[in-house]
């Protein structure tokens, strides 16, 4: 019998939101905040998971070979054990114990944090040679090809290769990585809205297809290849809702290049400003936004914030607010005394 842990953060996204998919940039920051992961071997085929989280069902079990979806958070488990085994791993049955700070389903990566810690665990328990590369890929096979959300792969790198002081920007076209780090005058606050969309059934993977099909039409492989086109002519060609789909993720690498530059020269109100034109493209052209989420926006901008956005995949989840340094949690008491009951304040960034 061995004993192993893993953990992994969860993450926010500074800007680069529902890019990834389409080769574009991000620039994800990873939280303090996670999930662990502690897992015994067994002799068996069996796997038991118990987790401290609010979510059902609180123990599960299944059988390695065995591994069938039903839509609750367990598959991202099955998920991992089935791509494993599919990859030639030599995987055996265990007993794991989940317990997690991280909100989940929050937009904050916790899907991709759990699978994470869960491959860091069992690949000591079993002694897998899986690196970071490795781990992030499986993850992200785990909840594509098992869960079936269609997701790119902002989280699993953002939880693998992120920094809690700095943002990393990474260009998905090569999963090249920089580290831009933060200024020392500002922060974020991390505000989640307490209400929740379930990605797999939801919007997400319809957006995900509206991208594929804008593709098809203006005859490129992603819409990263349209970057350095005009964008008045691409957006012409297409029917609605196609045209604001694509006019979201050029402008939002656009954002991305325009924020770099803002984070190097120190111009925190041009951040501000990048970031809640983020927003508004988020909301009214890729239709990812909530009615709490807006509203969220609005009170940290009016409670004093440089700027406000939603961030991770949206219908529900959190907002940050980008504050000078020492402002975010007054920045967002005010906001929380106005916004009311379901609403709580994750995390100040750094
Ligand atoms: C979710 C997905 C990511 C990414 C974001 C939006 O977090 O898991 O792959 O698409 O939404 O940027």
């Amino acid at each position: 019998m061995r004993r192993a842990t893993g953990h992994a953060p969860g993450r926010i996204n500074l800007i680069g939101e529902h890019t990834d998919y389409n080769d574009g940039l991000v620039m994800p920051i990873a939280l303090r905040l996670g999930v662990t992961v502690e897992a015994i071997s067994g002799h068996d085929k069996t796997v038991r998971l118990t987790t401290d989280a609010a979510v059902e069902p609180r123990e599960a079990d299944y059988d390695i070979g065995a591994e069938r979806r039903d839509g609750t958070w367990v598959d991202r488990a099955r998920g991992v054990t089935a791509i494993l085994s599919r990859d030639g791993a030599a995987v055996r049955g265990f007993d794991a114990q989940i317990t997690s700070d991280l909100p989940l389903g929050a937009g904050l990566g916790s899907s991709a944090a759990f699978a994470i810690a869960l491959l860091r665990a069992i690949s000591k328990l079993f002694d897998l040679p899986i690196d970071d590369a490795a781990t992030a890929r499986i993850a992200h096979a785990a909840e594509n090809e098992f869960a079936g959300a269609r997701s790119g792969m902002l989280d699993q790198l953002a939880s693998v290769y992120g920094r809690s002081s700095d943002a990393l920007l990474i260009d998905m076209r090569d999963h090249g990585t920089q580290v831009i780090p933060l200024p020392p005058t500002i922060e974020l606050a991390v505000i989640d809205s307490g209400t929740r969309h379930e990605h797999a059934t939801g919007g997400y993977n319809q957006r995900r297809a509206e991208c594929e099909e804008a593709c098809l039409h203006l005859g490129v492989a992603t819409l990263r290849d349209i970057d350095e086109r005009p964008l008045d002519d691409i957006v012409e060609r297409l029917p609605a809702p196609l045209d604001r789909r694509v006019r979201h993720v050029v402008t939002e690498n656009a954002r991305v290049r325009r924020a770099v530059k803002a984070v190097r020269s120190g111009d925190d109100a041009a951040l501000g400003a990048i970031l809640s034109a983020s927003h508004r493209s988020l909301s009214d052209d890729y239709g990812v936004s909530t009615p709490e989420l807006d509203q969220l926006v609005v009170l940290a901008t009016d409670a004093g914030a440089l700027g406000a956005r939603m961030v991770g995949g949206g219908f529900g989840g959190s907002i940050i607010a980008l504050a000078r340094r020492g402002e975010g949690p007054g920045v967002a008491a005010r906001v929380l005394e106005r916004y009311g009951g379901t609403g709580k304040i994750v995390a100040i960034v750094p």
